[in-house]
C-alpha cells in the first residue's frame, strides 16, 4: 500500500492538511470539518477496468482483510492501516434486495433496497467504525497514547463503536440520550463493555459533551464529525455500483440525521466518476422525519438561511438531530447530484414501514422515513415509474420492534391502517379449523 496515500484536509480549500495519524477533528486554521483526501494521481494509475477487477476477485474472499466491504476497497479508503492492524468484522457486502411486490404496488419495475441493517452490530455505523477503530489500533501500535474512544449517539454509533473497541481490546466511552435509545440500543455497548453514560440531555447535547471531553488527546472522537467514518461508509455507494454490474442507478434516497451519511454517499460516487468507473450521477435523496427537519427546511429556502432546531420526539428516533454537525457536507453534496429533501411525518414513516414489512422486510423507523419520501415522491410524478431507484435502509428493523409491536396492537398515538393482531383462540382442533377459514375468507375478501 506503500504507493497509496491519503491524509486529512480543511472542507474550506484554505491548504491545511493534516496526517490521519494525527488526532485531530477540524481545521486548526479556520475550523472547518476536514474530509480525508487520497492522492488521486497514484490511484489513476490504475484503469477503471483494473479497479472493477480487483474489487471482484478480492469479493467474499479470505485473503485479510480484503473480504470485508469496506477494505476490499482498501486503497480508496485508508491506505495508511497495516493490515495487522484492521478491526474488521467482514462489514458490508449486504443484500440489494429486489422490493419487486412493493415496487410493482407503485408502479415501479426497479425498486431495490440496499440492506446495510445486515451487519455485525445491525446498521451502517459498522461500515465506517471499521476504518475508524483501525486507525485507532494503528496509532496505539505506534507508541500514541489512546485511553479511550468516545461518542455521542442516537443508538447505531455506540453499538458499532462498543464492538469495534471490545474486539480490539480498546475502551470505548459512549454518551447516550437517557430514554431516547431503544432497547436493543442500549444493551449493545453494555453487553460490549463499553464505559455507557446516560444524560439526561438529547443527542445535540450529548454531541457538545464529547466535542469537550475529546478536548483531551487521550479520548479519541468517534462520530462523524471524523472523517475517517465518512471514507467507510462512502463503500456504500461504490457496493451499490458494483452490484448493478457498474451501472449507477437513477436515484438513490437515504435518510438524514446528523448527515454524515448523505456526505459519505456523495463521496463514493464522485470517487468512482474521477477514477473513470461511472460516468453518470444518480439523483440523491435526503428524507427526514418531521419532527426533526432542519436539512428540509433549508431546501425550502434554497439552502439559505440554514438554522438548527431543537429536534421534536420522533419514532426515526437515531435520526432525532437538530444541529447536524455534516450539514455542510451534505448541502454541498446535494447541490452536486441534483438533490431533493423530503420529509415524513410519524404516521407516514410508519405506514411505509409496515407496507414495505408486509411485502417481505423488516424495516427500521429511518428506513420508513426514506420509503415514505419515495411514496410521496412518486406519487407527485417527481420519480418517475420507469426510473431505477435504491432506497439505503440504514439499521435492522430487529432494533426497533417496539414500534411496530405497538402498531399492530392499535397503541400507537395515530390509529393503524393495517395491524395485524393475533387471533386467539381455544387450542381445539374445531374450533381452530372454523377461526382459520373464517381469517383466510376475510383476507381473501379484503384483496378484492
Ligand atoms: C439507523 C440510522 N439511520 C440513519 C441515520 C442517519 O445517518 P446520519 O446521522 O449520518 O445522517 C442514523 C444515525 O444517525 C441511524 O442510526
Ligand atoms: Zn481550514
Amino acid at each position: 500500500m506503500a504507493d497509496y496515500a491519503a491524509w486529512f484536509e480543511c472542507i474550506s480549500g484554505c491548504g491545511e492538511r493534516y496526517s490521519l495519524k494525527e488526532v485531530v477533528y477540524v481545521c486548526r486554521k479556520c475550523g472547518a470539518l476536514l474530509q480525508v483526501a487520497h492522492d488521486m494521481g497514484k490511484l489513476k494509475k490504475k484503469s477503471a477496468d483494473e479497479w472493477k477487477r480487483l474489487f471482484a476477485q478480492r469479493k467474499h474472499g479470505t485473503e485479510w482483510p480484503y473480504g470485508s466491504g469496506v477494505w476490499s476497497k482498501k486503497e480508496w479508503v485508508c491506505p495508511e492501516v497495516e493490515p495487522e492492524n484492521v478491526v474488521s468484522m467482514y462489514e458490508g457486502e449486504s443484500n440489494l434486495f429486489w422490493a419487486e411486490r412493493l415496487g410493482k404496488s407503485l408502479g415501479l419495475n426497479n425498486l431495490w433496497i440496499k440492506l446495510c441493517g445486515n451487519s455485525h452490530t445491525g446498521s451502517f455505523k459498522d461500515l465506517g467504525m471499521t476504518v475508524l477503530v483501525s486507525v485507532v489500533k494503528q496509532m496505539i501500535s505506534e507508541g500514541k497514547n489512546i485511553r479511550a474512544v468516545a461518542c455521542a449517539s442516537t443508538g447505531d454509533t455506540s453499538a458499532a463503536l462498543a464492538a469495534y473497541c471490545a474486539a480490539a481490546g480498546i475502551t470505548p466511552i459512549v454518551f447516550l440520550p437517557k430514554n431516547k435509545v431503544s432497547v436493543e440500543q442500549l444493551i449493545q455497548p453494555i453487553a460490549n463493555g463499553a464505559l455507557v453514560v446516560s444524560l439526561k440531555t438529547d443527542f445535540d447535547g450529548c454531541m457538545e459533551v464529547v466535542r469537550e471531553i475529546t478536548k483531551d488527546n487521550e479520548i479519541y472522537l468517534a462520530n462523524s464529525m471524523n472523517s475517517l467514518r465518512i471514507e467507510g461508509q462512502k463503500t456504500v455507494a461504490i457496493e451499490i455500483v458494483q452490484q448493478f454490474d457498474w451501472q449507477p442507478p437513477d436515484v438513490v434516497i437515504i435518510p438524514g440525521g446528523n448527515l454524515g451519511n448523505v456526505s459519505a454517499l456523495g463521496k463514493g460516487f464522485l470517487m468512482m466518476e474521477e477514477l473513470g468507473l461511472i460516468k453518470k450521477r444518480p439523483i440523491i435523496i435526503v428524507a427526514q422525519a418531521q419532527n426533526a427537519n432542519p436539512l428540509y427546511r433549508a431546501y425550502k429556502a434554497g439552502y439559505e438561511n440554514y438554522r438548527p432546531m431543537k429536534a421534536k420526539k420522533t419514532i426515526a428516533s437515531a435520526i432525532q438531530i437538530g444541529n447536524p454537525v455534516s450539514v455542510q457536507k451534505a448541502i454541498a453534496v446535494l447541490k452536486e447530484f441534483n438533490g431533493i429533501v423530503e420529509e415524513a411525518s410519524e404516521a407516514e414513516l410508519v405506514e411505509a414501514s409496515v407496507a414495505a414489512d408486509k411485502t417481505g422486510m423488516y424495516t427500521c423507523p429511518h428506513t420508513g422515513v426514506a420509503l415514505a419520501a419515495l411514496f410521496k415522491l412518486v406519487k407527485r410524478g417527481v420519480i418517475k415509474k420507469d426510473q431505477s431507484v435504491v432506497v439505503v435502509s440504514t439499521a435492522h428493523g430487529l432494533k426497533f420492534s417496539e414500534f411496530k409491536y405497538k402498531y399492530h396492537l392499535n397503541k400507537l398515538p395515530f390509529k393503524s391502517r393495517y395491524p395485524n393482531m393475533p387471533v386467539e383462540t381455544e387450542a381445539k382442533l374445531d374450533v381452530i379449523r372454523k377461526v382459520v377459514d373464517r381469517q383466510l375468507k376475510k383476507r381473501t375478501a379484503a384483496q378484492r
